[in-house]
């Protein structure tokens, strides 16, 4: 895969040249760039910003050079033009892995109020333009959610993580966040871990740790429940999700009130 990244602050993006994705552009798996946008101005002061037409609060970054570098990344596949924002749609790890599967990601990274606008539209005449943000909080700039954007992508890409199968029992990979681990020594500071991974029953093992999934995910993100694709759910994950308040409520998981074994109307 190619990535191409433009930022006026390319020394943000030095922690790409670390751990695995470092390795992975050292094997030649991943070919990434680093631009600075000032390369691509054409005045004495290098200047990427101006005021905002409208008025109103800090500057605008300017369209010619970003023109200018986006024209010198074009190739004739349309590649993907990621632009971060926090007005764009959140980066999911399902975006994830539909990006890892393009030749070529292009990341625009703005400053200041942001990128004219007038860039996003001219653009996409070459390119697939995906404005991306990373979740409901500001930002001073792309470059961090061009980071965790770049990770998130490239882990995917074969032969970058080592051991493939990590990749399909974490977080997210099956709509649920991923169940507690432990390690060694098994009992610390008081606290031990589960019996039931010390069973060497596995397919104990297996529903324990289906429960965890779908108990914390009920607790901690209760918005993923109610996405999951109820064809996948067994009778004993029902069981599971109706203990934590949930039940099947026209083809969705949805919450139910807490129901109770004397019902008021009963004590007649
Ligand atoms: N730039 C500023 N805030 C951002 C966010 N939340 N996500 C992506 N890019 C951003």
């Amino acid at each position: 895969m190619r990535i191409d990244v433009v930022s006026i602050f390319p020394e943000y993006l030095a922690a790409l040249d670390l751990s695995l994705i470092g390795k992975a552009r050292q094997d030649g798996l991943l070919e990434l760039t680093v631009h600075n946008l000032r390369d691509f101005t054409t005045d004495r002061h290098r200047t990427v910003d101006d005021t905002p037409y409208g008025g109103g609060a800090g500057m605008v970054m300017k369209p010619e050079p970003w023109a200018q570098a986006l024209e010198s990344m074009q190739t004739g596949r349309r590649p993907v033009l990621i632009v971060p924002s926090p007005a764009g749609a959140v980066f999911t790890q399902a975006m994830a892995h539909e990006l890892a599967q393009e030749e070529h990601l292009v990341f625009a990274c703005g400053r200041y109020e942001g990128i004219d606008e007038r860039v996003l539209e001219w653009a996409a005449e070459s390119f697939d333009v995906r404005p991306l943000s990373l979740g409901d909080y500001v930002l001073n700039g792309g470059e961090v959610a061009v980071l965790a954007m770049v990770e998130a992508v490239a882990r995917l890409l074969p032969g970058v993580v080592g051991n493939p199968e990590s990749l399909v029992e974490e977080s997210h990979s099956d709509g649920l966040l991923e169940y507690p681990v432990y390690t060694k020594p098994s009992s610390w500071r008081n606290l031990d871990i589960p019996d039931v991974l010390l069973s060497g029953n596995h397919a104990r093992i297996a529903r324990y740790r289906r429960d965890e999934q779908l108990r914390r995910t009920a607790t901690r993100r209760p918005d993923l429940l109610e996405k999951l694709d109820v064809q996948t759910l067994t009778a004993a994950d029902h069981a599971v999700l109706a203990a934590q308040g949930y039940a099947i409520v026209d083809g969705k998981v949805a919450p139910v009130a807490p129901s109770s074994s004397v019902s008021p109307s009963s004590d007649a």
